[in-house]
């Protein structure tokens, strides 16, 4: 069978960790895939950096557009990042030129995301994000596929594993904020501009959506009520625990009376609930179904490994010729905040 040829841009922490997945694992993907995975071309912006991984049976590009509109690749891997700029085009260049992309880019599909599903389905391609939200936990194939015979009522959890481990770190060490912020810092532990993570951002890019394929809505960054753990003290812990809780930042979304609500906000949790027995950088996600009940998934939510694996699940489901809407139902269905107020009976 024909390999299905890949176009990876980035080659950072998820982008590195792709190709040794594909490198180590080349017989067994073959297998599951039904036919063999290849990397055709690859883009970064520093070619002679040292990545750890052999490049050399690939072609390079220096910019990530040609890569996305190279005749030789049927997929596009957006592994670079940002809500704007180079992923934004070189993503919109590859759908345009009759390509399937894997991303895990959760910044640009937040905010963008309804405009680029549509542009995919316009020109019959895939548009394939599980790495995007909650790293390694599967949970967007849950929802979009496991759980799709549910009317979904509330989907919440810990999406950002900084802050989890930054609260559970002022707790268990009875350290002040500034502290534990300075040593997630030294750590690596959070991006580039910390206000992703502490400021609550980050994690309401995955509720966007994860909010948009429970519930049917236009992806509406714009419409998380935000507030991020930077004003969370030592006292007002000590404070919850002392009354059996812990504080999480917390992501809700749920269709209520007044419409989708959605929320990100550090929330007091029952400290012995799966929410409040989290510890460090791990994510939670909890899904609620009217069929199924109550499910949760529990995972990293970051790393090397873990987003790789995702953004192979979702490779292997395109060479598996596995054909699913964007945000599980067509671009051209989804409600906007406004029309599904006024669905809700
Ligand atoms: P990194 O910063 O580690 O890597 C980014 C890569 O993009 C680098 O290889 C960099 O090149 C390359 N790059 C930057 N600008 C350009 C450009 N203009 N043209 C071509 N390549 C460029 O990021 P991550 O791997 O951590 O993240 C990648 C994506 O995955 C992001 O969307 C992120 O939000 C998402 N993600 C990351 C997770 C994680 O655990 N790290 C978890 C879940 C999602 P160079 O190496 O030469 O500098
Ligand atoms: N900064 C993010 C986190 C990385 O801490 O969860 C994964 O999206």
């Amino acid at each position: 069978p024909k390999p299905l040829r890949l176009g990876i841009a980035g080659l950072g922490t998820v982008g590195t960790g792709t190709v040794k997945i594909i490198q180590n694992h080349a017989a067994l993907l073959s297998k599951r895939a039904g036919r063999p995975i290849a990397i055709t071309a690859v883009s970064a912006r520093d070619r002679h950096r040292n990545r750890d991984i052999d490049l050399s049976d690939y072609a390079w590009e220096a910019d990530a557009r040609v890569l996305a509109a190279r005749e030789d690749i049927d997929v596009f891997v957006e592994l670079i990042g940002g809500d704007e700029g180079i992923a934004r085009e070189a993503m919109t260049i590859a759908l345009k030129a009759g390509k399937d992309v894997v991303t895990a880019n959760k910044a640009l599909l937040a905010i963008h995301g309804q405009e680029l599903a549509e542009l995919a389905e316009a020109n019959g391609r895939l548009i394939r994000f599980e790495a995007a939200v909650a790293g390694g936990i599967p949970v967007i194939k849950a929802m979009t596929e496991s759980l799709a015979g549910n009317q979904i009522r509330r989907v919440m959890g810990v999406m950002n594993g900084t802050c989890n481990y930054i609260l559970t770190r002022m707790e268990n060490a009875g350290l002040p904020y500034a502290e534990v912020f300075e040593e997630a810092r030294k750590l690596g532990y959070l991006e580039a501009d910390p206000t992703l993570d502490v400021g609550g951002i980050d994690a309401s890019h995955k509720l966007t959506l994860l909010a948009s394929i429970a519930f049917g809505t236009k992806p509406a960054f714009n419409a998380v009520e935000i507030e991020g753990i930077e004003r969370v003290s030592i006292d007002d812990i000590r404070r919850a625990a002392d009354m059996g809780y812990r504080i999480k930042l917390l992501g809700v979304a749920q269709m209520t009376a007044r419409g989708l609500e959605q929320r990100m906000s550090p929330c007091l949790v029952p400290a012995d609930s799966p929410l409040g027995q989290l510890q460090g950088g791990t994510n939670m996600i909890v899904v609620e179904g009217d069929s199924v009940g109550q499910i949760v998934l529990r995972g990293a939510g970051a790393g090397e490994g873990p987003t790789a694996s995702a953004v192979m699940s979702d490779v292997i489901e395109i060479a598996r010729n596995v054909r699913l809407p964007v945000f599980g139902q067509p671009a051209s269905t989804l409600l906007s905040s406004q029309a599904a107020r006024t669905a809700v009976p």
